[in-house]
């Protein structure tokens, strides 16, 4: 398959089973959850999952079995079965860069079977892992030497978030040097990072598939000679993280602090490898194994799971239903953790970096909703922030509670306070109130919808499989909406009228270049 050419065209447009769902749209649009647990007893077990420690309560949404089964229908008709298994075989799905997905295979075991081209990959990836493994283990013996106290990951986007998020939640686990991002093209960022930590003792791991990232490269160099004027040692402090080899090796990093990966992995899906060496610096080697073993048991899952039991595929079917029939069109997603605080802000990227398109695999517009608008905030912060509008706003917003049933400290009260306070959003959220007579503000309606999930508890191993479900949930939603998930042409054009724009505020006027009218005034008040 190359460029340009569909893999899977599929137009909802024309399907029976998405026609038969907008008909059941209609009927159901205003059917009130709480008259639905009063009518079927078995409500919850029908509309929950349970996956290896992680039980998914789905009952409090607007959906039931019958809307269920249509959406299964819509799943067969698209045959997401087999699109899963493409997306395992290795087919280069990402057809505008012409590239396999793989980053499953990122978190593969030995017997896996995952092949690009006709290769084997999996030889290369444990080969490399094992490397990355070894460094860390090195890191970790200079950190108890007290030679390496901290790291900084440099990098942004899938350089950034994802490690940034996972280093964050898994707090409790960590065991290496103190690990720090710097991300933002703003210099008060790495300003702010750098000016509490000691040349000769920081690591600096410099993070970038392509190796060109303005923001990424900016950072680096300003981090690189912090380093040198600080009397550390660049050969031995810097580290790289890159498909660009040539890139790395001109920035002046040594071979054997460099660690590759293939562009069958893209950014936003890089952190089960060499990206997540700043995770498994900072929880060790064997954390950092088992946060790719929670990731491989969704994998398995969603791989050979048939439609009606497949977690993650009836997540997106979900998804499909609350944007494209009922019309919800934002999506919270609220950890009661604040180790997860990060969670959205990586979700935002792995969602709507992939899902946010409006041309279809075909190169034709869609004419229906794709990506949904991710937002959230941890814990009962975002209940003194944006809850009123959730409980009482004129629009529905479908929440996700991300929970756990082990605390995330030793304050075991304040974990009964936190988890009181989840399930009682939730509650609220449905049953609603009715107003005291001449308060009509106080009402509240209800029959607004939630998801529930509930871990055992925040480890490696369920961070894993959380992300694993979300991305396995986002692939399957871009095959039903026909549009090409892994690629991302939406964030070219600003980039490059950045680069354009620079030289203008760095004073060298350009009379080619022709601005808007409020472009052009605001450049004229930055350079006089
Ligand atoms: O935001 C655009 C993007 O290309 C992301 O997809 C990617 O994660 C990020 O920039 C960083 O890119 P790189 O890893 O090449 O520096």
């Amino acid at each position: 398959m190359t460029n340009g050419q569909a893999w899977r065209p599929f137009r909802l447009s024309e399907s029976e089973a998405q026609m038969r769902l907008e008909a059941l749209a209609l009927e159901k649009r205003d059917m009130d959850v709480r008259d639905a647990f009063a009518q079927d007893a078995s409500r919850v077990e029908t509309l929950s999952w349970d996956l290896d420690g992680l039980h998914v309560d789905a009952s409090k949404q607007r959906w039931d079995a019958e809307v269920k089964d249509a959406l299964i229908a819509l799943g067969e008709e698209a045959d997401l079965s087999g699109a899963i298994a493409d997306l395992f075989g290795g087919v280069k799905l990402n057809t505008t860069e012409g590239r396999a997905v793989l980053h499953m295979a990122l978190r593969g075991e030995d017997g896996d079977g995952f092949e690009v081209d006709g290769q084997n990959v999996l030889p290369e990836v444990l080969e490399v892992r094992g490397r990355m493994l070894d460094f860390v283990d090195k890191v970790h013996a200079l950190h108890a030497k007290g030679e390496v106290t901290d790291v900084v990951n440099i990098g942004i986007g899938g350089s950034d978030l994802g490690p940034a998020m996972a280093a964050k939640a898994l707090r409790r686990f960590s065991c290496g040097p103190q690990c720090h991002f710097v991300s933002n093209v703003d210099g008060a960022h790495v300003a702010s990072v750098l000016q509490d930590l000691e040349p000769q003792t920081t690591m600096i791991v410099v993070v970038s598939k392509t190796f060109t990232t303005q923001e990424t490269m900016a950072n680096a160099h300003i981090a690189k000679s912090w380093l040198e004027t600080g009397g550390g040692t660049a050969s031995k402090q810097l580290v790289a993280v890159s498909t660009n080899l040539e890139g790395t090796r001109a920035f002046g990093i040594s071979e054997d602090q460099t660690f590759g990966f293939e562009n069958w992995v893209g950014g936003r899906y890089s952190m089960w490898g060499p990206v997540g060496v700043c995770i498994a610096l900072s929880i060790g080697s064997e954390h950092f194994k088992a946060f790719l073993a929670g990731a491989r048991v969704v994998d398995q899952h969603v791989r050979h799971t048939s439609l009606e039991e497949n977690v993650p595929v009836l997540l997106a079917l979900l998804g499909h239903w609350n944007q494209n029939a009922l019309r919800f069109r934002s999506h919270a997603v609220l950890p009661y953790a604040e180790d997860l605080g990060r969670l959205p802000a990586y979700l935002q990227q792995a969602d709507m970096e992939s899902n946010g398109k409006f041309v279809g695999r075909d190169g034709k517009p869609v004419s229906w909703n794709t990506g949904a608008v991710v937002w959230g905030e941890p814990g009962t912060n975002s209940q003194h922030a944006f809850f009123q509008l959730l409980h009482q706003g004129t629009e529905i917003h479908p929440v996700d509670f991300v929970a756990f049933k082990t605390p995330t400290s030793e304050h075991e009260g304040m974990h009964r306070m936190l988890l009181a306070n989840a399930l009682a959003q939730a509650e609220a959220l449905l049953q609603g109130r009715k107003a005291p007579e001449g308060e009509p503000h106080r009402f509240f309606p209800g029959n607004r919808p939630s998801t529930f999930f509930l871990f055992d508890d925040l480890s490696p191993n369920s961070l894993g499989m959380l992300v694993a479900l979300h991305e396995h949930r986002i692939f399957v939603q871009g095959v039903l909406w026909g549009i090409a998930s892994f690629d991302q042409w939406g964030v070219e054009l600003g980039k490059a009228m950045a680069n354009a724009l620079l030289p203008e505020l760095e004073g060298k006027h350009n009379d080619e270049t022709c601005h808007d009218p409020s472009t052009a005034s605001l450049v004229k008040r930055l350079v006089g």
